[in-house]
């Protein structure tokens, strides 16, 4: 078993991983000092047209299922703020830097995220596109913890499919703490709002939450009906029902649910266009 302090640290540091690129840490860097402005911190991104495509992609296609509503990095920043934005492009370099066969994990993400959404938009509780966010950064702890310990948790992967154990029991076996736990030092590090820190830390177990247990309970719903449609892959052999807590939460009737599932449907294919066409 890893040491607890050794893990977090190195969650935390995630902007020393020497292969996230300079542009990135330049950003990171800027963020942190409290003088510099929204406009400069899209100024900086924009300067590298690549990073710029990718982020406004993953953005629409997270928040306005394929529409493309954000046009430019300034739009973007001034939406979610600086933090969210840091973290989501420190979060793409890091899912660009794992290997090919977690693209399930991407998926997975981004299914997510427009899954939450839809249920945000169905239920009128709260605004989608946080719902979004908290979505698409839920597992984000799997993938600080793959790059920064690749050996160790492609153990936990097959641990817990060979034991027929459910992934964050595995992960506490050798992490001593699981995704949802290094997920949230993550957001915590880079100062995401707490409603993200708390459903990334609570996304498995929704009613644990105090301070946002609306958006625990969509991010919650929404893994477990991407993972029960096989949207992508998350890592979890083993799928567990939706938490009582998270149906109390929505009180769907079943004509909403049939709605939300023919929804969900539709989501599969967009998400594997997506994937399949890097222009899109
Ligand atoms: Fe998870
Ligand atoms: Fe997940």
């Amino acid at each position: 078993m890893l040491d607890i302090e050794r893990v977090r640290g190195k969650v935390e540091r995630t902007n020393a991983i020497p292969t996230i690129p300079l542009v990135i840490r330049k950003i990171v860097k800027a963020v942190e000092n409290p003088a510099t402005s929204p406009a400069a911190v899209s100024r900086l991104v924009s300067s590298d047209p690549a990073l710029t495509a990718k982020i406004l992609k993953v953005i629409n296609a997270a928040m306005y299922g394929f529409v493309a509503r954000i046009s430019s990095v300034n739009q973007a920043v001034v939406l979610l703020g600086m933090n969210v934005v840091r973290a989501l492009l420190l979060g793409i370099s890091m899912f660009e830097m794992m290997e090919q066969t977690t693209v399930g994990l991407w998926k997975h993400s981004l299914g997510c995220a427009i899954v939450a959404r839809l249920l945000a938009q169905k239920k009128g509780i709260f605004d989608p596109e946080e719902a979004s966010v908290a979505g698409l950064l839920h597992d984000i702890g799997k993938v600080v913890l793959s790059v920064q310990f690749p050996k160790e948790y492609q153990m936990a992967v097959t641990t817990a499919r060979d034991r027929s154990m459910l992934l964050p029991d595995a992960e506490t076996e050798i992490f001593s703490m699981t995704h949802a736990a290094a997920g949230a030092y993550f957001a915590n590090t880079w100062r995401l709002p707490e409603f993200v820190v708390e459903s990334i830390r609570h996304h498995h177990q929704p009613s644990a939450t105090k301070a946002a247990p609306l958006h625990t309970a969509t991010v919650h719903m929404a893994d477990t009906l991407v993972k029960a449609y096989n949207v992508g892959f998350s890592g979890d052999t083993f799928v567990s029902a939706v938490h009582g807590y998270a149906w109390e939460v929505f009180d769907f009737s079943e004509a909403q649910m049939k709605e939300i599932f023919a929804e969900i449907g539709d989501t599969t294919a967009q998400v594997d266009d997506f994937f399949k066409n890097p222009k899109k």
